[in-house]
């Protein structure tokens, strides 16, 4: 089954160009787009791109009437595994109360007490928000469980709706650890690690102050990839810190957050394969100053963007959201932004499949109202997704 999707104002197509050290020399300037264009969907793939007059047939034939088509967004960033919720925090939060990482403990609590079911009905309810906000890939990561069987479970229940695992067992340590944490990292290392190894593609760590320094980070990640998992790193958030060079000796996918770089740090990034993760709805929701994305474009280090939902340091699924911020309070440019959150998060979960739309990859799409892709800052807020396919199949519809 074939489907031509015609009459496409703006067809965001990305390059898909070179993966790691090279596409961070040559930075985001993946972003291409066609105008009066046209797309073939075959077998869930992209079979052609091209102009309008010039398109293929195709067994159906959807009229895009001048609006944009992009590719769905890679959201590489994301916490979905949890119960409860942290609204008075954030009220508190916006009355002066500063954000500090032991939030992460009362959303443990509410984790370890709800029901598998419970846990799944809130997971699917999130993936949808963000399926109908045009995200067609999320990385969901563990780390509100933080006992064997509560992270267990936790990959295990999100290994059901994504492939981008991560296994976050050192996301705090727990209060039942609070005198013994080298006695956690351990846990972490051994037991739990290797009870979340088969569900999981990733390891990951909160680096920083209030949760696990470097030296326990770099025993984490390298037990994880014992275990045959992949490292990324939460490096740099609420300060300082050793987080970035963790992260590029490790040869981590991403360094995420990146808010508060030295030089050292930001050179560390232009000369690996590490992308850069910033997560510009966690500024928004802690009132903290964004990182400077421009210092990192300038030194040519791959940037993503996204989401990082979660209960505590900001509760969005709208990437959008995450894209004019970027543009507004980070000066990206509206094409470096949607780079950033579609090819961008690509790279940061070494996905060659998704975040272009390139002979071959993956139907994952985004039909937008609007003309241009700039509309997704232009108009903050609005609801602009009009469709989303993946792999081909209409998966949502306004
Ligand atoms: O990415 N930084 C660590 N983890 C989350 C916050 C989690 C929370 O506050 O519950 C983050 O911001
Ligand atoms: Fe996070």
């Amino acid at each position: 089954m074939s489907t031509l999707i015609t009459n496409i104002g703006e067809l965001v197509t990305n390059a898909l160009g070179p993966v790691g050290a090279e596409a961070a020399r040559t930075g985001p300037g993946g972003f291409t787009a066609l105008s009066d264009a046209a797309l073939v969907i075959d077998d869930g793939r992209i079979a052609w791109t091209g102009q309008t007059g010039h398109a293929p047939a195709a067994d159906e034939r959807v009229d895009a009437a001048g609006r944009v088509v992009m590719p769905g967004f890679v959201d590489s960033h994301a916490h979905l595994i949890f119960a409860g919720e942290r609204g008075d925090e954030f009220a508190a939060r916006m009355a002066g109360v500063p954000y500090s990482a032991g939030g992460i403990r009362s959303t443990v609590a509410a984790t370890r007490a709800a029901s598998d079911a419970e846990l799944g009905a809130n997971l699917r309810r999130l993936a949808g928000e963000m399926l109908a906000q045009g995200i067609t890939t999320f990385e969901c990561k563990s780390g509100y469980g933080l006992s064997v069987a509560d992270e267990a479970r936790s990959v295990a229940l999100a290994t059901e709706i994504t492939p981008e695992v991560t296994y976050l067992g050192a996301h705090v340590v727990p209060p039942e650890f609070e005198s013994d944490p080298a006695g956690y990292v351990d846990l972490v290392c051994g037991p739990m690690l290797k009870a979340c190894a088969p569900h999981s593609r990733w390891v990951d760590v909160f680096c920083e102050r209030g949760a696990f320094d470097a030296d326990q980070a770099r025993a984490v990640l390298a037990a994880g990839r014992a275990a045959g998992l992949e490292p990324r790193l939460h490096a740099n958030q609420l300060g300082h810190g050793p987080g970035v060079q963790v992260a590029v000796e490790a040869g981590a996918a991403s360094a995420d957050h990146c808010t508060y770089l030295s030089d050292a740090d930001v050179d560390a990034l232009a000369a690996s394969e590490t992308v850069a993760t910033l997560l510009p709805g966690v500024e928004f929701s802690t009132r903290q100053p964004y990182p400077d994305a421009r210092r990192l474009l300038d030194a040519r280090v791959t940037v993503a963007i996204a989401t990082d939902c979660n209960p505590g340091s900001c509760f969005t699924s709208s990437m959008a959201f995450c894209v004019a911020l970027a543009v507004r309070e980070m000066r990206m440019t509206t094409r470096e932004a949607i780079w950033a959150a579609t090819a961008g998060g690509a790279r940061a979960l070494r996905r060659e499949d998704v975040g272009h739309l390139g002979l071959g990859a993956a139907a994952d799409l985004v039909m937008l109202n609007a003309p241009s892709h700039a509309y997704l800052a232009y108009r903050p807020g609005v609801p602009l997704v009009a469709s989303v396919w993946r792999a081909g199949h209409l998966a949502w519809q306004a």
